[in-house]
């Protein structure tokens, strides 16, 4: 009979099967087995759609989430390893098959060892966005910046095609005054006097981006700046994934205190900046108004609520 349709068949039981032996086996190892039946289910399909499709990158796919970041997502590692030994057992008992014990070699492979993305693929991208406080001198080419410029006017969505924003392309790198305006107007807490800039601004490229709003209704106002401000959100999204997948990093800030001031430089009161550049791995860097080196923020100091805490299926 064939391999997949006898995987099909004996899902249930061998995930039940393995599910029971961890428990039996490593009591302490974990009390979510509703977790562990769902994630083994999902490498499980993933093994049954690469044999279906002689491949491997679903496993590949399914197996990377193993990792976030570049940090593992599980507690041990040994258990999880003799689990998929003992699947694979189980599968050899009922039908030996060089294919699966591929697929689980790859899958023991990927608890082990972080994953290599394909540059450009779209986990390489989600991976790879974190916000960038720092940046090296190394200056973008710019045919990169009007690629990623140009990809959000042919892909970003925009409710009846209004694109209800503006956006200045600052290469702030030969505009140093300029530059230090932008940082300026950064202080993230204003009425502090030794109060932190944001360094996200000192890439050599800064993307500003400002709502456009003609105030043709002006009692809509708060809905057409609702409507600017999603519209804001999916192009900033489109820019932070697509430089990745070139090798660019990207840094949002938000805290702007001289916006209107700006309109005189750059034409638009932002809302909102994308510094864009490559990541220097220095956690500090010179201050350009305290004129000393100072650490970069944090950007793990604000942690996200639980998933499930706004998250709910209906
Ligand atoms: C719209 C937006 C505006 C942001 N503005 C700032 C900012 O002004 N200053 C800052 O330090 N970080 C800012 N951030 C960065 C977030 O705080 C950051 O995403 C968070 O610390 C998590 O880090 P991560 O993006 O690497 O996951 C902003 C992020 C977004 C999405």
């Amino acid at each position: 009979m064939n391999l997949v349709k006898i995987l099909k068949d004996n899902k249930q039981s061998i995930i039940e099967n393995t599910v029971s032996w961890i428990q039996l086996t490593y009591p302490s190892r974990t009390m979510e087995f509703d977790k562990c039946t769902r994630d083994i289910g999902y490498i499980y399909d993933a093994w049954l759609y690469d044999l279906e499709n002689n491949s491997t990158t679903q496993t590949q796919s399914v197996t990377n989430k193993f990792w976030k970041r570049g940090t593992s997502q599980l507690k041990t590692t040994h258990v999880e390893l003799l689990a998929y030994d003992y699947i694979n057992t189980l599968i050899n008992d009922i039908h030996p098959s060089n294919e699966i014990d591929n697929l689980v070699s790859i899958t023991k492979h990927n608890i082990l060892n972080p994953p290599v993305f394909a540059t450009g693929a779209f986990d390489y991208s989600t991976a790879n966005r974190i916000n960038t406080y720092n940046w090296t001198d190394q200056i973008p080419d710019q045919v990169l910046i009007d690629d990623i410029i140009q990809g959000i006017h042919d892909f970003v969505p925009s409710k009846q095609r209004i694109v209800r924003y503006n956006i200045r392309v600052i290469p702030a790198y030969k505009m140093p005054n300029l530059r230090q305006k932008i940082y300026q107007g950064t202080k993230a807490e204003p009425s502090s006097p030794d109060s932190r800039y944001n360094p996200q601004v000192l890439a050599p490229y800064v993307i500003a981006i400002a709502p456009k709003v003609t105030l043709a209704v002006p009692h809509n106002k708060d809905y057409l700046m609702y409507e600017a401000g999603v519209e804001i959100g999916l192009a900033a999204m489109f820019i932070s994934l697509a430089a990745p997948a070139v090798g660019l990093d990207v840094g949002f800030c938000a805290c702007i205190q001289n916006e209107e001031d700006m309109i005189k430089d750059i034409g638009i009161s932002p809302k909102l900046y994308l510094g864009i550049g490559y990541k220097s791995d220095d956690v500090k860097y010179l201050c350009p108004v305290y004129n000393k080196i100072v650490d970069i923020p944090g950007s793990d100091y604000n942690q996200k609520p639980s998933i499930e805490e706004y998250v709910k299926y209906v």
